[in-house]
């Protein structure tokens, strides 16, 4: 069992850092509070190939592993989670579902753009009733022959209004149950699409989350994804993988806390020395890094499963599960270690404890995943 990063990893690693320190971090705050969508972060993170990063290079892609995307999200979660869920909802739900699931032509049509960053995607699953219960689809398109006829509301969509390219889930044949759920690639210029409206959020404030409305939107045929009643699995199957990049994300959370909590208990001083030197933070510390490795470690392996070719679904909501525990937890230990200045925002923790929570809660629940392993234990037994 090898444990070590390549050379290649630890560029990337090394190279995603750098953008979060010197790009993202600068002006974090204020986004975060004006809920300031970060146009300028985007558009670099494009052009250095972290958007499109494990797409094929034939599509204008990085051709790059599941691990690489886990190093990068992990570094630019430390300082900015706005950038990396629009980050992880561009290359892990729409490029990768797009890419492993759609035609030919779907790819050529609609991957070089949002691999570059030219063009962001957003993947439409939620409904005002349907969140974890994802069967519960109530957006209907109706087949019309060469096109279907897309009706519905979907909710707390990431990237709703920035986005220009949606995967849009809706029911086809209710009589079939999930069995008749389509997939659909559809472009934001149709006429019907309305954007509703924005919310405003604990967290990761500065992706723009929107309610997407959809009257009588005409589909093209070609515009949907795999065959006929795929949409449910195309749904469940993109998630799997989603789920890892948002244990990046978690882990990224909160291993930036704990970074942020050992370099404060280093300088700031209480009874006399260095709160570094008392017992009750050194044992926080220690809490914190055995529980950020042991995340880390779930996320690689998922990583490492999806990239040589492995069933990952559990071991992805294993990840999920473990990293978003740790960064609700551990970003509560690092505002604690703070004291007072972690309660202020100037100090970054509370900011990564508000982003923390969604970690729990988008790309299904912990509840969610908690459902995803127990079942797949005991279908072993
Ligand atoms: N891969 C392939 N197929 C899968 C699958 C997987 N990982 N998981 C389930 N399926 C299949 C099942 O095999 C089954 O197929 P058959 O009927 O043909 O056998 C079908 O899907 C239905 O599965 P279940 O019976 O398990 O379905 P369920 O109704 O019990 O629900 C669930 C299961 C795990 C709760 C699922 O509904 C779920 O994951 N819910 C959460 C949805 C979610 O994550 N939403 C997030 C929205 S996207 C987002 O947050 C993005 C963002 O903006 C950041």
């Amino acid at each position: 069992m090898n444990f070590q990063l390549t050379d290649e990893h630890k560029m990337i690693k090394s190279a995603a850092r750098d953008f979060a320190q010197n790009m993202c971090k600068p002006g974090v705050i204020d986004r975060d509070r004006e809920m300031k969508y970060p146009t300028e972060q985007i558009k670099e993170m494009g052009n250095l190939g972290f958007l499109g990063m494990m797409v094929d290079p034939k599509y204008g892609g990085g051709g790059m592993d599941t691990i690489s995307y886990v190093l990068a999200m992990e570094e630019i979660s430390k300082v900015d989670n706005s950038c990396s869920v629009i980050m992880s909802v561009n290359n892990s739900l729409v490029c990768w579902g797009i890419e492993t699931f759609g035609t030919d032509a779907q790819k050529e049509k609609y991957l070089p753009a949002l691999a570059s960053g030219e063009k962001i995607g957003a993947f439409c699953l939620s409904e005002p009733e349907a969140g974890s219960d994802a069967t519960s689809q109530t957006t209907t398109a109706i087949d019309h022959g060469d096109h279907y006829i897309l009706n519905g509301t979907k909710n707390w969509i990431t990237n709703g209004k920035s986005a220009s390219v949606y995967l849009v889930i809706a029911q086809s044949d209710k009589e079939k149950g999930h069995h008749g759920i389509n997939a659909f690639i559809v472009e934001k210029e149709w006429d019907g699409f309305e954007i509703g409206a924005k919310e405003d959020k604990l967290g990761i404030r500065s992706s723009d989350t929107h309610t997407l409305i959809f009257n009588d939107v005409k589909v093209p045929k070609e515009n949907r994804i795999g065959d006929d009643g795929f949409g449910f699995k195309f749904a469940m199957k993109t998630l799997s993988g989603g789920r890892i990049g948002i244990a990046a994300q978690a882990l990224g959370i909160a291993a930036g806390s704990y970074e942020l909590a050992l370099e404060y208990s280093l300088q700031r001083k209480a009874f006399g020395k260095e709160i570094s030197k008392h017992q009750a933070i050194q044992f926080k510390l220690a809490d914190m890094a055995t529980d950020i490795e042991a995340a880390r470690l779930l996320t690689y392996r998922a990583a490492w499963l999806k990239d040589t070719g492995g069933s990952y679904a559990t071991a992805s909501s294993m990840a999920k599960l473990a990293a978003s525990e740790a960064a609700m937890k551990h970003s509560v230990e690092a505002v604690q270690i703070h004291g007072g200045y972690g309660y202020v925002k100037e100090y970054h923790v509370e900011r990564l404890m508000r982003d923390a929570k969604i970690t729990q809660i988008y790309e299904g629940t912990s509840e969610v995943q908690r459902l995803v392993i127990s079942r797949s234990l005991l279908k072993k037994n």
